[in-house]
């Protein structure tokens, strides 16, 4: 059908997907500027159209009570920490995309579900041969026997299959190498991700199947191709973390059956990647010795609470300008705790060196740990370890005052349960806090009242 197509060029919006017949400064429909890119396509005949599997009977508008939910009974992927993170497991019909660096696992813990997965799962891979995906489930070292691999990117071909093969669920890695020859374009480009991810799409809606796409992301993170391609899908998961360390987070940004506030914890090992269950026990450590410029912090990470470590370093500038580093950490507020630190608490920090690292590899974004940084930091300043068993949860303002941190209850209870002795709160937070009676509960409202406390004859 493509032969008797002309060839053509269109301009496509990397920002919303839409296609022009010219280029432009703005795509006229986001608004975005420069983000026209032009491709080769094929003017599609209606005929080659009409071959897609969209079954068009006209439909009629129903009341909302005449409109019975099917209780979409959802398929358990083996790892409780996926399933959280997707609400409570795979929906039939919906399309996850996940997404994530290259090299941070996504095609390892695709492959673990399908392995897990009690029925018949379909994994295409453009990216790898069949011999490598074998040899990685070896390495994992559990098989699905009902387990069918496909190492295909057309997606007539892979539509053909799947009417063979009608697998219950289905995982493509990734979206990127697809290509459909509808279009004439590249594999990856914008008109293809957006095509074959209509078709994927309709396969999943028509056949209730699930579909798990795996996708690229660019250097900036942001999911490689349109992002109608995030608008099109039901669910988008990032899965990050530090390639030096071993733990990485599985995030939803988008998810039409779930919250996105849930965190799936994985650590990446010889044999695959396995489930944290625990997360505060391998985030924090436990030193026979007492070392400064540590302290811990009751984060919130989602709804999860759970307890990190802040370590940092106070040191003389050796060159003119002070460096401040973060790892895990935003640079900015850690210079504006600096600042406060320096303005309220009149210390002379602004002419040291200061790096801060969140251990794990992790990226807290949750402002509840501003307390536990800003003791770090001034442990390392007067070389005085914070006493064993104590951990932090507030926000810190401008003025210097603590604010209470999200859901204060839940971090003290977290705390309690790994057997902290003290946790400082800031006392503007909810007042019946006392009842926990496991730990001690210091309620402070400036800096200066946590320093004086932790650091006495200093
Ligand atoms: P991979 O799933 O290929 O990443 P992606 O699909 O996101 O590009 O993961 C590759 C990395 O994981 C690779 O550097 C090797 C490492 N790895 C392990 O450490 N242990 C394992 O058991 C496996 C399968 C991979
Ligand atoms: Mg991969």
């Amino acid at each position: 059908m493509a032969t008797k197509s002309k060839s053509k060029k269109a301009y496509f919006c990397k920002s919303c997907g839409n296609e022009f017949a010219q280029w432009m400064g703005k795509c006229p429909a986001c608004n975005e500027w420069n983000s026209l890119i032009e491709e080769l396509v094929i003017k599609e005949d209606k005929q080659a159209r009409g071959r897609a599997p969209m079954k068009a009977e006209s439909k009629k508008a129903l009341p909302l009570s005449e409109i019975h939910r099917e209780e979409n009974e959802r398929i358990p992927t083996g790892y409780g920490e996926l399933d959280r993170v997707l609400g409570g497991g795979l929906v039939p019909g919906s399309i996850v995309l996940l997404g994530g660096e290259p090299g941070i696992g996504k095609s390892t813990l695709t492959l673990q579900v399908a392995m897990e997965l009690k029925s018949k799962v379909l994994y295409i891979s453009g990216e790898e041969s069949l011999q490598q995906i074998k040899m990685r489930a070896e390495r994992l070292g559990n098989m699905n026997p009902a387990c069918l691999l496909l190492n295909e990117v057309n997606t007539h071909h892979i539509l053909s299959q799947l009417e063979e093969v009608r697998p219950d669920v289905l995982v493509v890695d990734s979206i990127q190498t697809l290509y459909s020859p509808q279009l004439d374009s590249t594999p990856g480009s914008i008109s293809q991700i957006r095509e074959c991810t209509g078709e994927m799409m309709r396969f999943a809606k028509e056949t209730s199947t699930p579909v798990i796409l795996i996708g690229h992301i660019t250097k900036d993170g942001n999911l490689a191709g349109p992002k109608v391609l995030e608008h099109m899908v039901d669910t988008v998961l990032h899965f990050e973390g530090d390639r030096n360390h071993a733990y990485r987070l599985l995030r939803s940004t988008k998810n039409r059956f779930g919250s996105t506030h849930e965190l799936g914890i994985f650590e990446m090992a010889g044999d695959g990647l396995h489930e944290v269950l625990d997360p505060s026990k391998v985030l924090t450590n436990s030193f026979e010795e007492e070392y400064s410029g540590i302290a811990v912090g009751a984060m919130l990470e989602g709804l999860r609470p759970m307890l990190i470590e802040a370590q940092s370093l106070v040191s003389s500038a050796v060159y003119g300008t002070p460096q401040r580093s973060a790892t895990g950490f935003d640079l900015r507020r850690l210079n504006m705790l600096l600042a406060v630190l320096e303005k309220r608490g009149g210390f002379k920090i602004g002419a040291k060196d200061v790096f801060l690292n969140i251990a794990g590899g992790l990226r807290v974004e949750d402002p509840g740990l501003d307390l536990a940084v800003v003791a770090a930091i001034m442990s390392s300043y007067l070389d005085m370890a914070i006493p064993e068993g104590t951990c932090f949860a507030a926000e810190i303002g401008l003025s210097g005052e603590l604010r209470p941190a999200s859901r204060i209850s839940q971090r003290v209870s977290e705390a309690a349960k790994l057997g902290y002795k003290r946790i400082y709160i800031s006392s503007y937070g909810p007042q019946d806090m006392d009842k926990e009676n496991r730990l001690q509960i210091i309620k402070v409202s400036r800096l200066q009242d946590v320093f004086a406390g932790l650091f006495a004859g200093a």
